[in-house]
């Protein structure tokens, strides 16, 4: 309770730098933009947005007619300017034009413009509408930060720093996956979550709809999938340590999204250029589906939805029972109606082959098709998930462990357990998304665990920023892009959904649009600092870990410990006491020296501070634990 309260008070004189507008520093001849664009040029003047400024959209185009109401909308609160969008403007009149190129700018693509800023009026030029959406995001950023605030604001002139911009992705797989089983996630909250993904030219979201802990989709025909398989008995604190379900304890966690949720979403992310990647985890991470239907688990075992922790029980589909792939067929039917995008995810990941080892009918299914171990017997369950999915107009999608027993002819790997599966599926011609767990876990927490407290591993930002989906031997074009990963166990609100995810997301966004060559994370970091004003504004949630500073202890000659601290970013002075006092600017300044402990110390209090304001949290961390460290 007591170290609560402090995390609190530091959080209250949690001050980041001064207020900016791009027009501001455009004059210093950059804009800060995230992701970073291919290709930029500042020049002189601002184009005033008024509320007489016409958006000029193409004639009967559904699309961009779309994307100049959203910009409209977005823009209509603060600045309290309701934009029309016309098909031609009048000669005096200024404008915003959204023009389709008639002739293809090949070096441009799908998803790339050109944006133009002139005194006069502004052009986003583009092969195709989500390009013309990319580049309202980019000039959206340009707008002062107000822009996102919520409520009128009346004060700010809204001028927009004159600039010329040639910009398209490095990869067409930008990705971020959101685990609504571990805790669910409303149908809003998913909402806002793509509106935060578009910002930042993110073009996949992965919704991980089922796992052992919650199934999240209404499928008409197995209407007990979420009659039962959506709820479990409510549980506060720390996943892992939650106790099991009492005998004759209602289960009254949780929740689902109906089939009219599902084409609602998937509708408005399609208007953000958002393809939505439903996953069906199966056969393994599947005790909510057995919960439902106990028949299609090896042990056929009654059991409740998992709520976490303890042992997983009977996680695993039968191989060996046919009337399984009767049921899958009949769910992907469902499923594939639903999504229109390209491909269905299956999961196949963490498959608790024990069961199958077990189980009479998976070892007669795997004589009977001459299985030499189970191993092979999971490449014959995602081999005919293939067909399924493939019977739907669909492509199959899993996790790396796919790769096991043989890789199911089409199927495309998705890499989180390292980038070896993905290395060894691209060299048998697959296609690959990129999701180490060394880059792109975001449920990992990204400060010391002293301050952040839960989480599955450690990741912090610098260390996301250094992702390179292509590794050294690789054909880049197996390659489709990469993909964050936010999984949920340790996740229970909204809030800190969006804590976990930015603002290691911008650091992803820009491994995944921005030309390689241009990657400079000190060029990075005040960009990414622009983009944690707008979100104060906003009011979306993100994590200042970057602020904070790490305490690493070493040994000297004679093996005692000493302290040194290292910060992510340049220009951060760190301030430390042993007594157990608040530090602050008057307290004991690190001297990028090795620092002795004096005798009878428990504990190390640490804060950084930066032109005279305290920047990071207040780290507190035990003598004995960083003993443990060493
Ligand atoms: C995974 O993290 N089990 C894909
Ligand atoms: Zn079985």
């Amino acid at each position: 309770m007591k170290r609560f309260c402090l995390y609190s008070f530091c959080l209250f004189f949690f001050i980041l730098l001064g207020e900016y507008t791009n027009a501001q520093n455009a004059s210093q001849g950059k804009v800060m933009i995230v992701p970073e664009p291919v290709m930029q040029k500042v020049n002189a003047g601002v184009f005033k947005l008024t509320s007489d400024v016409k958006i000029v959209i193409p004639a009967n185009n559904k699309e961009v007619n779309t994307t100049a109401k959203l910009f409209a909308e977005q823009i209509a609160v603060p600045t309290g300017f309701y934009l029309k969008s016309v098909t031609t403007a009048g000669k005096s009149e200024k404008s915003i034009n959204l023009v389709l190129n008639k002739v293809s700018d090949n070096a441009i693509g799908a998803e790339g413009y050109a944006l133009s800023v002139k005194p006069s009026g502004i052009t986003i030029r583009a092969n195709k509408p989500a390009g013309i959406f990319n580049g309202i995001q980019t000039l959206l950023q340009l707008l002062p930060s107000d822009i996102v605030s919520k409520g009128k604001v009346s004060t700010t002139a809204w001028n927009i720093p004159c600039v010329e911009v040639t910009d398209y992705p490095r990869f067409g797989w930008r990705g971020l996956m959101l685990d609504v089983s571990r805790h669910f996630f409303s149908k809003e909250f998913v909402k806002k979550y793509i509106d935060q993904m578009a910002q930042y030219k993110f073009n996949v979201f992965h919704w991980h709809l089922s796992d052992n802990n919650g199934w999240r989709i209404e499928i008409k025909k197995y209407p007990k999938l979420t009659e039962v398989g959506a709820w479990r008995v409510p549980r506060t604190g720390v996943y892992g340590s939650y106790e099991g379900p009492r005998e004759g304890e209602k289960a009254t966690d949780g929740g689902f999204y109906t089939q009219e949720d599902i084409k609602e979403v998937v509708k408005y992310a399609q208007d953000r250029n958002i393809t939505i990647l439903p996953e069906l985890d199966m056969p393994g991470h599947s005790m909510a589906l057995a919960a439902a239907y106990p028949a299609v688990s090896c042990t056929q075992q009654q059991s409740t939805v998992y709520p976490g922790g303890g042992p997983c029980g009977d996680n695993v589909l039968c191989v060996g029972n046919e009337d399984n792939f009767t049921m899958i067929d009949d769910i992907l039917t469902e499923v594939a109606a639903l999504f229109p995008g390209k491909y269905i995810h299956i999961g196949g990941d963490e498959v608790d082959k024990g069961f199958w080892k077990a189980c009479p009918k998976c070892q007669k299914r795997m004589k009977d098709e001459g299985l030499k171990n189970e191993e092979e017997l999971q490449s014959y369950f995602i081999t005919r998930l293939e067909k399924i999915v493939e019977s739907k107009g669909k492509e199959l999608i899993g996790w790396d462990e796919i790769l096991e027993g043989g890789l199911a002819p089409g199927a495309l790997v998705m890499s989180w357990r390292g980038v070896d599966g993905g290395i060894a599926a691209a060299k048998k011609g697959h296609y690959v998304v990129m999701s180490p767990t060394q880059y792109c876990y975001l449920d990992y927490m990204q400060a010391d665990h002293t301050v952040e407290r839960i989480g599955g591993g450690f990741l912090s930002i610098s260390q996301v920023y250094k992702f390179e989906p292509v590794p050294d031997g690789v054909d880049p074009k197996f390659i489709l892009g990469g993909q964050g990963n936010v999984w949920t166990e340790f996740i229970p609100n909204d809030r800190r959904v969006e804590y976990m995810t930015w603002p290691r997301a911008f650091a992803l966004s820009e491994t995944l649009w921005s030309p390689k060559e241009k990657r400079n994370w000190d060029n990075f970091v005040p960009r990414m600092e622009a983009q944690m004003k707008r979100y104060e504004k906003a009011k979306v949630n993100y994590a200042p870990s970057v602020y904070d500073p790490t305490i690493v202890p070493i040994k000297d000659k004679d093996g005692n410990m000493q302290l040194t601290f290292a910060t992510e970013i340049k220009g951060l002075d760190v301030y430390y006491t042993f007594d157990c006092t608040f530090p602050d600017d008057f307290a004991a300044k690190y001297q990028q020296k090795p620092i002795d402990i004096p005798k009878g110390a428990s504990e190390i209090w640490a804060i950084t501070y930066r032109n005279g304001k305290p920047v990071g949290r207040l780290m507190i961390i035990g003598i004995g634990e960083l003993k443990q460290r060493l």
